[in-house]
């Protein structure tokens, strides 16, 4: 039942039953002859910088509303600028891009209803931090190098102002999007996406949180103020110099890597930073914004990452609040997905916590000794999440993940569906209709699905046979579906989709009409065509 309150803690027995997932082995991106010539992360001190929080965004003034001009509404104005960041004590400063000169860029606080306009403006230098691949779709030499166009991930966005990948912008230009903010509270991410770059864009720093409250959430009494704490995680390599390094493939004229993992895990910026926290419950909202990696996340006293996690609770994902609080010690978090978390340090005045991956510390949290009064709560149930019963769907679509190799089994080209990027429309919704959605994958890699506008539910993930699959196109199951984590049965917008599995997801294609994408999060596949168009038509 999804509105009762349920245990979900994990023994260590389990991280290890499931697949390796990327990133978490080849914490080197560079090849061997490379990696000689980067910043050794590992060995930094560690807990020495204080994790920053981000700024808030701050409106610079009213417009007049789009969707109604007698409304005046917010109006904010966010340069995209090249700037240094330190993000460890003792490493040089580096070059990032960022939102108003930030990495991770401000935080927006909006209502829910209560609709905002953002001027994204680009002011970035002419050349890019990293080498572009003029062979990837997109990306060909006539088009200039440095463009950018903003996409609010998970937000239920109008087309002309959902960031469509060929609506990028160069320096000097700017857009000013809409967002009407008529969703339910949740944690978005905005980042960008211009065609063919946006990995590389990624990397250089352009990503924030664009948080949405409602009346709902005010009633819960979450811990709130300075006990809700962001936590944006990413990964990245750095040369000796300070500069993040950006691999390439080593074949002339086609730089592309199938994936990028960094050697160093930062959040909200920094390595290994440390937070003091009160002996009390803070919410923790995080997102994992890494170009490729995914995070087996836990929290423990002891730093090893082998030793059992404290329990916490996850109370959203995606797209806002699970039905009730889920209780567990380990937390799988892929690219472009959130986790809403209340953790509980009041039994631990005078501790060190750290969060940790299955392989690395990520940061430390000083946990105050003495007393706080901690008036804030952990509710029984947080809100209805209605179960889409699978006979609501008016179709069925299999979408194939596959992965097409070159003879030294090197990956070329990863498709959705067998279709590149200019292929005709495949995927037409109809407004206000529900679809199930199943993904296929034939790679021996996960793969971070994420649809724009709509909000989903995960049906299944389940085992097949790939081998009678690929001779027969017959889908034969090898075992019954896995078990879902408790962050998987609330409303979603990107799925992990594991190798050899069948995903399946129900969606109504609410909000607009018009022309958006799906896609993989992973970003390198993302830039070589494993991105697609789709179009919902009026009712
Ligand atoms: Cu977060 Cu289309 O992406
Ligand atoms: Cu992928």
């Amino acid at each position: 039942m999804r509105t009762t309150r349920r245990r979900f803690l994990r023994n260590l027995a389990w991280m290890t039953t499931v697949a390796a997932l990327p990133g978490e082995h080849s914490k080197h991106a560079a090849g061997a002859g490379e990696s000689a010539k980067l910043l050794d992360t590992s060995a930094l001190a560690r807990f020495v910088d204080p994790l920053p929080i981000p700024a808030l965004a701050k409106p610079a003034g009213l417009r007049p509303s789009p969707a109604d001009p007698a409304l005046q509404i917010p109006y904010y104005w966010v340069p995209m600028r090249q700037f240094q960041m330190g993000v460890h004590r003792d490493v040089l400063p580096t070059t990032f891009w960022g939102y108003d000169g930030s990495c991770p860029g401000p935080t927006f606080e909006a209502r829910r209803g209560k609709p905002i306009l953002v001027e994204w403006s680009n002011e970035l230098p002419r050349q890019h931090l990293f080498p572009l691949d003029h062979t990837l779709h997109g990306a060909e030499a006539d088009k200039p190098d440095v463009r950018t166009v903003i996409h609010l991930h998970g937000g239920r966005t109008p087309p002309e102002s959902d960031g469509y990948p060929e609506d990028w912008f160069v320096p000097g230009k700017s857009a000013t999007y809409f967002y009407p903010n008529r969703q339910e509270a949740a944690a978005l991410f905005y980042h960008d996406h211009a065609m063919g770059i946006t990995r590389l864009n990624a990397a250089a720093g352009l990503m924030g949180l664009y948080l949405i409250r409602d009346g709902l959430e005010d009633g819960l009494n979450l811990p709130k103020g300075a006990y809700e704490i962001p936590l944006v995680i990413f990964d990245r390599s750095f040369r000796p110099d300070g500069q993040i390094y950006y691999p390439v493939s080593g074949k002339p004229g086609a730089p592309w890597v199938s994936e990028y993992y960094g050697s160093a895990i930062l959040v909200n910026g920094k390595i290994f930073p440390y937070l003091e926290v009160e002996p009390r419950k803070y919410r923790l909202r995080l997102l994992n914004s890494s170009n490729g990696s995914f995070y087996r996340l836990s929290f423990g006293s002891d730093p090893s990452v082998v030793s059992a996690g404290l329990a916490f609770h996850q109370i959203g994902s995606e797209q806002g609040f699970l039905a009730a609080p889920a209780e567990m010690n380990l937390l799988i978090l892929g690219p472009g997905e959130r986790a809403d978390v209340i953790l509980d340090f009041s039994g631990q005045a005078g501790k060190e916590i750290f969060l940790r991956t299955n392989v690395a510390i990520v940061m430390q949290f000083r946990v105050a000794s003495g007393k706080t009064v901690d008036r804030s709560a952990l509710p029984s149930t947080l809100r209805p999440v209605p179960h889409i019963q699978e006979n609501a769907a008016v179709m069925t679509r299999e979408l194939t993940i596959a992965d097409y190799q070159n003879r030294l089994g090197r990956s070329n080209v990863m498709l959705l569906n067998g279709a590149h990027w200019n292929m005709p429309v495949t995927e037409k919704p109809v407004l206000n209709s529900t679809e199930i959605w199943s993904f296929i994958n034939l790679t021996d890699d996960s793969h971070p699905i994420h649809l724009h506008l709509v909000r989903f539910q995960i049906l299944d993930r389940r085992p097949f046979d790939l081998a009678v699959y690929q001779l027969t196109k017959k889908i034969v199951f090898t075992g019954p579906a896995a078990e879902l984590a408790p962050g998987e049965l609330g409303w979603k917008d990107t799925v992990r989709v594991d190798p050899m599995t069948i995903t399946r997801i129900i969606v109504k294609f609410e909000g607009f009409a018009g022309r958006y994408v799906w896609h993989c999060h992973l970003l390198e596949h993302e830039d070589n065509e494993m991105m697609r168009p789709y179009i919902i038509t009026p009712a």
